[in-house]
């Protein structure tokens, strides 16, 4: 498959906006952490209140997160989820479901932990995405009120 060789998951992840700008060096060492898995349209990919174990990033399909079984938000190629347990040692925060095929970059919980102190460019874009996400949490909530 195309991203079963590590130069293809290099160039791979080169595109994807969580990893750009990282140097070659730091792209390498990501890809020699990632595993990659293929799922079929409704299969459970975190289950909210589980331990988390793991980093997923999205490389084709699309996934939706479940919140006390309501959809909250949806996920696109390119995107990532499962980071909030692994950052805070707190049980999933939602339930991300396949909406279609995915096909999945995973990273175990201990590599994505050394990832992030070996590679600062990541914890900053994660930062950024984590604040993202609240704000838009924060308008649909103002939106509702
Ligand atoms: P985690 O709590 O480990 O597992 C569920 C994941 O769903 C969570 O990490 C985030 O990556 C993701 N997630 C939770 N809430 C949202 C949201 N509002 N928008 C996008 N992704 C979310």
């Amino acid at each position: 498959m195309f991203l079963s060789r590590r130069p293809d998951r290099i160039d791979w992840l080169k595109k994807v906006p969580l990893f750009s700008g990282l140097s070659r060096r730091d792209l390498d060492l990501i890809a020699r952490q990632t595993d990659v898995v293929r799922t079929h349209e409704g299969k459970v990919l975190t289950r909210q209140g589980a331990l988390g174990e793991e980093f997923l990033l999205i490389v084709d399909g699309s996934a939706r997160v479940e919140r006390d079984a309501k959809p909250i938000a949806r996920l696109e190629a390119g995107e990532f989820f499962g980071e909030m347990s692994l950052i805070d040692g707190k049980p999933r925060s939602a339930t991300v479901i396949a909406e279609t095929p995915v096909t999945l970059l995973v990273v175990d919980g201990r590599s994505f932990r050394c990832l992030l102190d070996a590679v600062p460019g990541l914890r900053r874009k994660i930062s950024v995405t984590l604040c993202e996400r609240l704000r838009a949490a924060d308008a649909g909530l103002a939106a509702q009120n």
